[in-house]
């Protein structure tokens, strides 16, 4: 049995991480301040701490009463508009508390590390599939504060030997398959579920940005990976860790799907159409975004499993229709 700190792990993927550590007995203690994540999406089993990772005493208090094996790394300021009207929040925010969280690991002894970091720091694509060597290019201060605590963890390998890895998630979606945990933002700005709750009434119509983009249908393209198979990908990672280096992997499925294809697979499965309306671009959405996963699949045996745009629109769709008002519902 191993004992891991999840920081955010009431969050979406943070608890769907969470409830396999704790499935596959492992003993997990959650820091999250539950500004956007749940008390009732942390698996029975697991000690939640609410706290801010900014807070350096809490943190230092948390490693004084646990020894870790590693630390999973999920709290941050992620919403990449918010981003554009406080870039320097975004930025001191992330990278401060990655590295406050780095260092007390070292302190502690504890050198392995996973960052959930973002597709965002790629920026505008400079080939048809995202690989780990395409050019970094932010063009959001979120996708930058990524980059910068990709770039602080290196230096703390490089000189305290605290091997980590980045983990660029593509977008994270679907729900856990068992229909314990789903995905539940304020505000919600992912596409699928905005496109679930606009067919079921619960939200507004969906806004489509951009039908005139160079792609097949005029919609952006977009990888969207199973929250399942990005949390393997997690527990896989820590081999590598185990292994003495660090390491960064794009965490897509490989395939795109169109926003006109969410669309169309949100209303067959639900079973009715989704209300939307098409709107202007948005400064900053490349047209194709997609990941090359072959470096996750060679070196770690990764598989995505439940990759089917279908697998990933039910999951959530069953986890929504069972909790309309998410969390807040019980
Ligand atoms: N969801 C995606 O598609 C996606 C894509 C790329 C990268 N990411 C990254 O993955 C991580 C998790 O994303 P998510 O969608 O699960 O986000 P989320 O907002 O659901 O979860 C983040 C959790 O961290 C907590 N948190 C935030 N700041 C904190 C702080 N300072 N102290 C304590 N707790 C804090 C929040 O309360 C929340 O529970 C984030 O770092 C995000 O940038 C997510």
């Amino acid at each position: 049995m191993a004992r891991y700190l999840v920081t955010g792990g009431a969050g979406y993927v943070g608890s769907h991480t969470v409830l396999a550590l704790v499935q596959r007995g492992d003993e997990v203690v959650v820091i999250d301040d539950l500004r956007q994540g749940h008390r009732g999406a942390v698996a029975p089993g697991a000690e939640l701490v609410v706290a801010d990772v900014a807070d350096r005493r809490q943190v230092a208090e948390v490693f004084a009463a646990w020894r870790f094996d590693a630390v999973f790394h999920f709290a941050a300021l992620s919403l990449v508009a918010e981003s554009m009207a406080q870039p320097l929040r975004y930025i001191t925010e992330n990278l401060s508390n990655t590295l406050t969280l780095a260092e007390a690991a070292v302190q502690a002894g504890c050198l392995r590390f996973v960052l959930s970091s973002t597709a965002a720091l790629f920026g505008y694509p400079d080939s048809e599939l995202m690989h780990e060597g395409s050019r970094l290019d932010p063009v959001s201060a979120y996708g930058e504060s990524k980059l910068m605590a990709e770039r602080g963890l290196d230096w703390a390998d490089r000189v305290h030997g605290l091997r980590s890895a980045s983990l660029r998630y593509f977008n994270a979606a679907g729900a856990d398959p068992g229909g314990r945990l789903g995905e539940d933002h304020n505000p919600e700005t992912h596409l699928i579920p905005l496109a679930i709750d606009a067919a079921l009434g619960l939200g507004p119509a969906l806004t489509v940005f951009g039908t005139d983009y160079d792609t097949p249908d005029g919609t952006c393209i977009r990888d969207y990976v199973h929250v399942t198979d990005l949390v393997d990908a997690h527990l896989r990672v820590l081999d590598v860790l185990g292994q003495g280096r660090s390491a960064r992997y794009n965490v897509g499925n490989g395939n795109g799907y169109s926003v006109r294809q969410v669309i169309d697979e949100v209303s067959r499965v639900c079973g009715r159409p989704v209300p939307f309306r098409t709107g202007p671009r948005r400064p900053g959405d490349p047209p194709v975004l997609v990941a090359s996963n072959a470096l996750l699949r060679e070196e770690t045996g990764w598989r995505p499993r439940h990759s089917s745009l279908s697998e990933i629109v039910r999951t959530a769709w069953e986890w929504r229709v069972a909790h309309p008002r998410g969390y807040r519902g019980g």
